[in-house]
């Protein structure tokens, strides 16, 4: 997509994070921004903080879980403006502490509904709008690096995660052989400074309660993490990336300068192609 002025992008859990980062981005690049998100305060924020920049907002509830409410979401963007140019799919959430044998249904289901499910409704509420339209756009969704790779977190994120890329990956295809003038990228992080390490507050009640309580290994390694954030890259690093890969209409946005990402990467390619167990320890990536 060569020009972002006064066309229109969607950004579901735009409210904080990576989501705000990539709504600030289009908007920075004139575009006027939709934001689905589940937090109502941040949201507000977000509003403000947008328009601030001198472009149109339209601020949405949105619990990306419920088809019905991403249906809503689309039927809004469009009553309002007319078009979506671009959607990121990207509202997301970390999951319940255990192993996932020992993670109650509702755990399993919190995940696969918020990190998976939520593209699906995406791309059944928007993509045949926007091929309706005839004009060019381009969806975004956000996977993480633990869609390319498992063992590093948890078992409903990982398997959520490669949904994510393997739809990603189908959607690009379809939509290329079908001569539709859509791009597609899939976002593959791996640690991001965001508020994801909290993402338990945003556990819908119709979910229940999370079954395990933390190891304290899994505190360990979330005080770790919480030491390591002004180091993580930045939620405005990943914002830009996105906005690149819109321009250029990369499939892949996998940030660089971390080695070990693509090292983690090339190392289960190779394992598959060889027939090789992996090793059981990963380096925290
Ligand atoms: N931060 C990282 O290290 C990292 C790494 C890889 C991938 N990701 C992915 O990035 C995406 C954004 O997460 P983040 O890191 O910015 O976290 P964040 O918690 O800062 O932001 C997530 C946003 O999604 C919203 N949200 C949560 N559940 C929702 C629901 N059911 N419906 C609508 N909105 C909902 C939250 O209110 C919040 O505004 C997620 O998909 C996450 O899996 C994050």
């Amino acid at each position: 997509m060569e020009t972002f002025e006064g066309k229109v992008a969607v950004v579901t859990g735009g409210a904080s994070g990576l989501g705000l980062a990539m709504a600030q981005r289009f908007a920075d690049a004139g575009m006027n921004i939709v934001i689905g998100d589940i937090e109502a305060e941040p949201l507000a924020m977000a509003e403000a903080a947008i328009a601030a920049k001198g472009v149109k907002v339209l601020p949405r509830r949105t619990d990306v879980a419920k088809a019905e409410d991403v249906e809503a979401l689309a039927e809004s963007a469009y009553r309002t403006f007319g078009g979506v140019h671009v959607l990121c799919n990207n509202a997301g959430i970390g999951g319940s502490p255990g192993a996932m044998w020992e993670l109650s249904l509702d755990d399993w289901r919190w995940v696969v509904d918020v990190d998976l499910w939520s593209v699906v409704h995406g791309v059944r509420s928007f993509v045949p709008r926007m091929i309706a339209s005839g004009e060019e756009a381009h969806v975004v969704n956000t996977a993480s690096l633990a869609g390319l790779v498992s063992g590093a977190v948890g078992g409903p994120y990982t398997v959520a995660k490669f949904g994510v890329v393997a739809l990603s990956e189908q959607l690009y295809y379809e939509l290329g052989r079908a001569g539709h003038n859509i791009g597609v990228s899939v976002l593959c992080p791996g640690f991001v400074n965001t508020n994801i390490y909290d993402s338990g507050r945003n556990r819908q009640p119709g979910y229940g309660e999370a079954a395990n309580e933390p190891t304290a290994e899994a505190e360990q390694l979330r005080a770790t993490l919480q030491a390591m954030r002004e180091q993580m890259l930045q939620p405005a690093e990943i914002g830009d990336l996105v906005f690149e890969a819109v321009q250029s209409r990369s499939l892949y946005i996998i940030p660089t300068g971390s080695e070990a990402l693509s090292d983690a990467v090339r190392a289960r390619l190779e394992n598959v192609v060889e027939r090789r167990n992996p090793p059981l320890d990963l380096p925290l990536i």
